[in-house]
């Protein structure tokens, strides 16, 4: 007997998760985490629920977490959904809106999970080129497609496109617009407000970059109450788990810690963006706690790339033809940064 799979699933590459080394020692700046650790508070809220109260499954809705972020966002609590992690929401929005053959439209380059949730559906995806300066391309409307998501900023390129291109673009699109803001605190904007106001739109956040959470799994949706209704129907009834759930409240609740950190890390960014250039780097403005960059001199940075990790920096470099030559650095802390530099000068 042989098992078959559906054929778009059969013929579809997984996703592939950046590298988590199983060696210590390695300077990580590959997959976006924040350097810094989570508040305190969140330390105690764990420590706090570990025990007894495991028997029991978690609240299904995430109730103290969605009431917590409703309170931290301005919104109600019928307007507020929680994932495990933001690529939960992202897969439920997939599931609840992209049947066989129909198209999900988005900027590229972006996320390549979008294409994967996608291909899962039998769906396609709608890729429209970035511009070269990254504005947000003309013509996503035109695919009339019933999802359009725009990662803002984007990765990998870090870049960030004004809210107003935002606003526009929900006028224009025929279905949801899903503005992933997976980096937007370490950004000059916000679309929250559009979330509020525009009946076809979803904001996403994620605790995993800003609040340094990237090991606990939480993500936020924001949208009028009859997205977030159609969404909790296709979610998993425990999405969350216990120490997720306070580790998520926790953090909220201590707003503070958060903006200090990225306020650090911004900082960092600033001077890991002026000093590129002089280790044979041409850097894209970064609204987001990664930089791309690309090799001044031309060829691949794969050999780049080798010769970081050789050192224990450990980046991502990309292939392309769009991106060819590009490193993805991470904004570590300034010791890091300083680092990564310093091999880059002795690699050259
Ligand atoms: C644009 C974008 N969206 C979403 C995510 C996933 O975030 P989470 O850890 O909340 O699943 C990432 C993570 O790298 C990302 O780059």
């Amino acid at each position: 007997m042989t098992v078959v799979f559906r054929r778009n699933v059969s013929r579809m590459e997984g996703y592939v998760p950046g590298e988590q080394p199983r060696e210590s020692g390695f300077i990580k700046l590959n997959t976006n985490e924040n350097p810094y650790p989570p508040s305190p508070s969140v330390r105690t809220a764990i420590l706090r629920e570990l025990g007894e109260p495991l028997r029991l499954y978690p609240d299904p809705g995430s109730t103290a977490l969605r009431r917590q972020a409703a309170l931290t966002y301005g919104f109600d609590l019928p307007w507020v959904i929680a994932g495990n992690g933001s690529d939960d929401l992202l897969a439920m929005i997939a599931r609840a809106f992209v049947g066989e053959g129909d198209r999900l439209a988005c900027p590229v380059p972006t996320y390549t999970l979008y294409d994967t949730l996608v291909r899962i559906q039998g769906g396609k995806l709608a890729g429209v080129p970035y511009p070269d300066d990254y504005s947000l391309p003309r013509g996503l409307a035109g695919k009339k497609a019933r999802v359009t998501v725009v990662a803002n900023p984007n990765s990998p390129s870090g870049t960030a496109v004004p809210v107003r291109a935002l606003e526009e673009l929900a006028d224009a699109v025929p279905g949801l617009l899903v503005v992933d803001e997976a980096y937007a605190d370490f950004a000059d904007e916000t679309a929250l407000a559009l979330a509020r106001e525009r009946r076809n739109v979803i904001v996403l956040r994620t605790l995993s970059k800003s609040f340094s959470l990237a090991g606990m799994r939480i993500g936020l949706g924001f949208a009028s109450p009859r997205i977030i209704e159609g969404l909790d129907k296709v979610r998993d009834s425990y999405n969350l788990n216990r120490l997720s759930i306070v580790a998520g409240v926790a953090a909220l609740a201590d707003i503070g810690w958060m903006e200090r950190n990225a306020a650090r890390i911004r900082k960092t960014r600033e001077a890991l963006a002026s000093a590129l250039p002089g280790v044979g780097f041409t850097p894209f403005p970064s609204q987001s706690n990664f930089i791309l960059a690309r090799r001044s001199r031309g060829g691949s940075a794969r050999p780049v790339y080798e010769a970081l990790k050789r050192r224990k920096i450990l980046v991502r470099y990309f292939d392309t033809p769009r991106l060819a030559g590009c490193l993805r650095i991470t904004v570590g802390t300034d010791d890091e940064v300083g680092a990564l530099l310093g091999a880059l000068k002795a690699i050259r």
